[in-house]
């Protein structure tokens, strides 16, 4: 692994939407594929670079929504491919690397195969420490609030848990996240400007940055890019930013 290091001052958890790979081909006059292969180059370089970076604990990137499967049956089929032989040549890797990986999302619906390959992933890498990265993949923020829901509602219904205990707290345990620190600073790539059902509960205070760039083209820079502006920001919380900044003196 390089050893290059990115000036990261704060964010604890960056959480990214890696879009524009279809326009990115498209661009070069290339079917949408070769756009998704060069997606994932692009992922490899930026989990290095949060690797390597002691303050970056999280990288959340949003690999396939709950919504992509509405996407033609060549491209969902090529996305589940290409899934399956990432995760068979990068695990080792990630291991090596000391990097946690971790999965969200529905993965039932996924093949078998794939999902061992996720339970091996997890597994092996369970115990590392330079990075969590979570991989969202089947996943929806809405899928997400609703799992939750269902579990509370269960534990209600069998007296375990009392309505006027269901607190902000008790919900956010039952989430996908629960575990891991919110995230700090949001990443769109590919110039549009939503959230596409992307951890919705989670990113209630977070920092949003939208790029133009594409994500095959999404490189340290861009990254660097995006911490430094996170870095400009008042993050007040519902505070004044008078209170902020005295908080912020000694
Ligand atoms: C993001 O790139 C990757 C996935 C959704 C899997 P897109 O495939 O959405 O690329 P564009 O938005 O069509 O350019
Ligand atoms: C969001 O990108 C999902 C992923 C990057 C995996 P999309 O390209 O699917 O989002 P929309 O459909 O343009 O909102
Ligand atoms: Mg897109």
């Amino acid at each position: 692994m390089s050893v290059e290091r990115l000036n990261l001052a704060a964010p604890r958890h960056i959480a990214i939407i890696m879009d524009g790979n279809g326009r990115w081909a498209q661009q070069r006059f290339l079917p949408r594929a070769v756009g998704h292969h060069a997606g994932v180059k692009a992922v490899r370089k930026i989990v290095e670079l949060c690797a390597a970076d002691p303050t970056c604990e999280v990288l959340s990137l949003f690999a396939f929504s709950s919504e992509n499967w509405r996407r033609p049956e060549s491209e969902v089929t090529l996305l589940m491919s290409l899934f399956l032989t990432t995760l068979q040549s990068e695990i080792d890797k990630l291991h090596k690397n000391n990097i946690r990986l971790r999965f969200i999302g529905d993965r039932t619906a996924f093949d078998e195969k794939l999902q061992q390959k996720m339970t091996e992933g997890e597994q092996k890498t369970k115990n590392n420490t330079a990075l969590t990265l979570v991989i969202a993949a089947n996943y929806g923020g809405r899928w997400d609030m609703t799992l939750a829901c269902k579990i509370i509602s269960e534990r209600v219904a069998s007296g375990e848990l009392l309505p006027q205990d269901i607190t902000e707290r008790v919900v956010n345990q039952h989430l996908s996240l629960a575990d891991l620190p919110e995230p700090d600073l949001f990443i769109r790539t590919g110039g549009e400007q939503r959230v596409s059902n992307f951890m919705l509960w989670q990113l209630a205070y977070t920092e949003f940055y939208f790029t133009p760039t594409l994500w095959p083209d999404f490189n340290k820079s861009a990254l660097q890019e995006a911490i430094t502006s996170f870095q400009s920001r008042q993050r007040r919380f519902g505070h004044t930013g008078d209170q902020i900044a005295a908080l912020a003196t000694p």
